[in-house]
């Protein structure tokens, strides 16, 4: 399982401190919530492209980027964020009308393909896209901050993706990575993991007024034993 931090809950003055501290505990992936003010519900515009920029200055190659955007205009400003470093580009499916064309202007800037989707929607609305899906992020609460309480109802759809894709790869096709994203904690990482989830998105369970990142983090690797 990898632990993708998000980084919602830290201290934006003390940003550079607290990624050293994750890096430092073993962290290679960073998921970066980028959210325009006006396609979530949070009035907060937080990370943007020039904070993308100087996190990939600082590791450089040492970790995998992924941006999540939770704005209305993905299929027109990706490119803002691929040029500002990220690997994997997320987009929501209820934001794009042209999924399929989204995905191959990824792939031919040569960065990977995100889809995610709402706890509200239907997990038949991905389905058609897994072939070219690089990675599909199920939320588990409803986009827009941190600090949510997970939704157990996700089970079912995560449990459909698993055995689409395991048929998909079983065929030969493309390994779609699952991803959770919301609420998740030292105390359900577990349960999402046997669902079939294989990259996990943490945030308040990670950065906290509670404990360290690295105490949190070996608290979560146990749970994972
Ligand atoms: C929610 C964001 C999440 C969130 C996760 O809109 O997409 O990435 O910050 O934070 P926790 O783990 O605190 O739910
Ligand atoms: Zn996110």
């Amino acid at each position: 399982m990898i632990i993708a931090p998000s980084i919602l809950t830290a201290d934006f003055c003390e940003l550079g401190k607290v990624l050293d501290e994750a890096v430092d505990a073993g962290i290679n992936w960073f998921h970066l919530d980028v959210m325009d003010g006006n396609w979530v519900t949070n009035k907060t515009i937080t990370v943007g492209p020039a904070v993308i920029k100087s996190i990939r200055k600082r590791f450089g190659t040492k970790v995998f980027m992924d941006c999540h955007l939770m704005i209305t205009n993905a299929e027109k400003t990706w490119q803002q964020y691929v040029d500002a470093g990220v690997d994997l580009v997320i987009a929501h499916v209820e934001a794009v009308s042209d999924f399929s064309k989204l995905c191959d202007s990824l792939h031919s800037a040569n960065v990977q393909a995100g889809l995610v989707f709402n706890p509200a929607t239907s997990v038949n609305e991905v389905l058609p896209h897994l072939n070219k899906l690089d990675l599909v992020l199920v939320m588990s609460v409803v986009p827009g901050k941190g600090g949510q309480s997970f939704m157990p109802e996700v089970e079912e759809k995560i449990r459909i993706l698993r055995s689409a894709i395991d048929e998909q790869i079983s065929e030969g096709g493309i390994k779609t990575r699952i991803m959770i994203d919301g609420g998740i904690k030292a105390h359900n990482i577990a349960m999402v993991k046997e669902w079939g989830v294989e990259v996990a998105v943490v945030g308040s369970g990670l950065i906290n007024n509670n404990a360290s990142i690295s105490e949190n983090l070996a608290e979560i690797e146990l749970a994972l034993k």
